[in-house]
């Protein structure tokens, strides 16, 4: 760390030393489904996330399962992963998917122009992603072509992935898989206002109604046509593209990077605890961005036909010293744990719309689950996180009321000084996720339920030795969820003190 963690003169805080965290939890008040899909994940063709990350191939040393390394496969079965996001990213929009098909030896080299010239081999392709997804039991979310690629072409491949019978199928029975798969997920470009072709929110209405015409519904296949969708607050991205085209789409998605400064996006290990304040302030900002989203979706579709998809989100820091700038690679510390569930806890709120999140992305690129380096794999802080949270998936969402006090960056950033989230599962446990992600001080929580009268309660923690503490290879882990204990009864209300900078998830 740069400097010590005195935060006195770095934040001020309206409650009182010790003062308490009051939480209403309204478990007779649920509200709409949290869709697994909030927990999903991002895979592209950047750096070492497919290739190392997830993909060794079958001659490699490194223990793997029909190419798939199997300490990263166990881990992400773990995870309960929901669906998965491929080819990119700014890569699905360079992506030819033809050349990621058939005898891999065959397979042509591509320049991977967007992430540091990285020559692409094509060896993980169409089969190998899909193949993949359902050993993971993970819904596929393909990024289609939209920018370099043609109609036909997404046309073609949405065929070739799931129709049952004609030119298409019988090339991928030559290639090894007769029966089709069934994708859901179809992404009609990537930040095509960008890396996905430059184009105003007004001319990509029609380019997208044209591809999402003609990408069709095969046998049994349902597709559900996501809309490339605004930057942060481009709310008038989301405006035109509501006004032109909603009826034609499923999913209108958005993207919000945790990023303080884009010119100099800091180190992901060595900050202050004023480095650390705008980064979480800056989180948390996503929620007026959601809201605002949601707010032009709401007058033009009242009935909340299109969801919102956040199909990328997460920390954007510096990469790592003497790793290629292009390849995105980043360590990931309790810091962005705290990130994660914030985000999280955030997301919750606006499932009645919000149907999809893809955090950026699952292995060795950016906010990762997984982190490899040759034979080792370490999971991240961020892991845990979506492990200890997966009790939220498709849960009852239950709205809570938190009393707490406010945190302010240097730069004038504000926001609660506490973050809470509850749900009921099928089999009616309540699980609620708490973060306090103050640096200062632990905070004494008491919470209140409608009619429960909870008896017996099992928690999980996450909190480690430094807010810039991360798990390295080769050693034991310095960050990891652990049983917790300190929790009391009284008069059916639970109390519990929250050390520092953790995140606890409670089962009732
Ligand atoms: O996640 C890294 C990149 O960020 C993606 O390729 C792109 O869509 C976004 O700008």
């Amino acid at each position: 760390m740069k400097k010590a963690l005195s935060i006195a003169i770095l934040i001020m805080a309206s409650l009182t030393a010790g003062a308490q965290v009051k939480i209403a939890v309204h478990e007779t008040r649920p509200g709409a489904v949290i869709p697994a899909e909030i927990y999903g994940q991002f895979s592209e063709h950047l750096g070492r996330c497919i290739y190392d990350g997830i993909w060794v191939g079958l001659e490699s040393d490194i223990p793997n399962q029909d190419g798939y390394r199997t300490d990263v496969l166990e881990a992400l079965k773990a995870l309960k992963v929901p669906v998965l996001r491929w080819p990119g990213g700014c890569f699905a929009d360079e992506y030819h998917w033809r050349d990621g098909i058939g005898p891999r030896k065959n397979r042509p080299k591509m320049v991977n122009s967007n992430w540091g010239g990285t020559v692409e081999d094509n060896s993980f392709g169409t089969h190998e992603f899909l193949n993949l997804c359902e050993l993971l039991g993970t819904e596929p979310y393909i990024s289609g072509n939209v920018g370099s690629g043609t109609v036909e072409e997404l046309a073609k491949w949405v065929e070739y992935m799931t129709a049952e019978s004609g030119t298409m199928a019988e090339l991928r029975t030559a290639n090894g898989r007769e029966k089709p798969w069934r994708v859901k997920y179809l992404g009609i470009g990537n930040e095509t206002w960008g890396c996905g072709g430059n184009m105003t929110a007004q001319y990509y209405s029609d380019v997208f109604k044209r591809y999402g015409l003609y990408t069709r519904n095969y046998g049994g296949n349902r597709l559900f046509k996501v809309a490339c969708g605004a930057s942060g607050d481009d709310y008038e991205w989301t405006q035109t593209m509501m006004a032109n085209a909603r009826r034609h789409m499923d999913g209108l998605s958005v993207h919000y990077y945790t990023v303080d400064n884009w010119d100099d996006k800091g180190s992901a290990t060595d900050f202050t605890p004023a480095e650390y304040y705008e980064t979480i302030t800056k989180t948390v900002e996503i929620d007026e961005i959601l809201r605002n989203h949601i707010a032009i979706m709401d007058a033009f579709d009242p009935e909340k036909k299109v969801a919102l998809i956040l199909d990328e989100w997460g920390t954007w820091y510096n990469v790592e010293p003497e790793t290629n700038p292009g390849h995105l690679f980043q360590q990931n510390t309790m810091r962005d744990a705290i990130v994660a569930g914030l985000n999280l806890n955030i997301f919750h709120k606006y499932t009645d719309r919000m149907k999809m999140a893809n955090i950026a992305q699952i292995v060795n690129v950016l906010q990762s689950m997984i982190l490899t380096k040759g034979r080792e794999m370490v999971l991240t802080p961020s892991y845990h996180v979506f492990r200890m949270y997966s009790v939220h998936q498709n849960a009852e969402f239950i709205p809570t009321e938190c009393e707490c006090g406010d945190l302010f960056s240097e730069r004038g950033r504000v926001m609660k000084d506490f973050s809470v989230s509850a749900s009921r599962d099928a089999d009616g446990r309540l699980h609620i996720s708490l973060v306090n992600p103050r640096l200062d001080e632990a905070r004494e929580v008491e919470l209140s339920f409608d009619s429960l009268r909870p008896k017996a309660v099992r928690a999980e923690i996450l909190s480690a030795p430094a807010i810039n503490s991360f798990n390295e290879f080769g050693v034991a882990p310095a960050v990891a969820p652990l049983k917790f204990d300190g929790i009391r009864l009284r008069n059916g209300r639970l109390m519990l003190s929250l050390p520092p900078a953790s995140i606890v998830v409670l089962e009732l």
